[in-house]
């Protein structure tokens, strides 16, 4: 049996903690869709476009992984795409709670599709977007966190917009 699995989530911009468990992900399914949620709501400081381009470019290596947009509920997107499986990174005992009550949802949403979690690697536990994109926006040294076209994104970005944070 073919399995696609789902690695969701707002990706901005994606860090070497997601590369991470997308690499691990991609080991264990036939197929892995990182899915990049437009996540309105969060306001986010790269465009929906921009942070498919960046995940597309970052996980160019992985050849069973691809990237697609989604709006809307997961489960919905999950099922559009004939996915059996949503991935989740457990970075810490704190997400812990919150994960499950999202993996119960879903499961109630669309009882086909199972969620697995995959443990963070110690080194990134701490690690977040937006943590990254505090770094930056102060003008800190955010490169190991992240693949060296985040940080081009980054400063193109700023370019654009003319300043950095206060
Ligand atoms: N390494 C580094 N950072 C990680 C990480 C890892 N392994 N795992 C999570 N994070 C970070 C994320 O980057 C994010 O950082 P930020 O808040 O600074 O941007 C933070 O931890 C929270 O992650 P997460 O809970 O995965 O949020 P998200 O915004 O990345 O993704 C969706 C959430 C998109 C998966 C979820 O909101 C969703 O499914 N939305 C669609 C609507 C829906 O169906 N909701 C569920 C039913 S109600």
């Amino acid at each position: 049996m073919h399995v696609t699995a789902i690695y969701p989530g707002t990706f901005d911009p994606m860090t070497v903690g997601h590369t991470d468990v997308a690499e691990r992900a991609s080991r264990m399914f036939d197929e892995v869709v990182i899915g990049v949620a437009a996540s309105k709501r969060k306001n986010p400081f790269f465009s929906l476009e921009e942070r498919v381009s960046l995940a597309t470019e970052i996980t160019a290596p992985l050849g069973n992984v691809s990237v697609q947009p989604f709006e809307g509920l997961l489960m919905r997107f999950a099922k559009s795409i004939d996915c059996r499986v949503v991935i989740r990174g457990l970075r810490a005992i704190s997400d812990f709670d919150y994960e499950v009550q999202i993996a119960g949802v879903n499961r109630h949403l669309e009882p086909s599709v199972e969620t697995v979690f995959i443990a963070a690697s110690q080194d990134y536990t701490f690690l977040s977007s937006s943590i990254v994109r505090e770094i930056a926006r102060h003008e800190g040294d955010y490169s190991s966190f992240v693949h060296p076209v985040v940080v081009d994104a980054f400063q193109r970005k700023y370019a654009e917009l003319g300043e950095f944070g206060e």
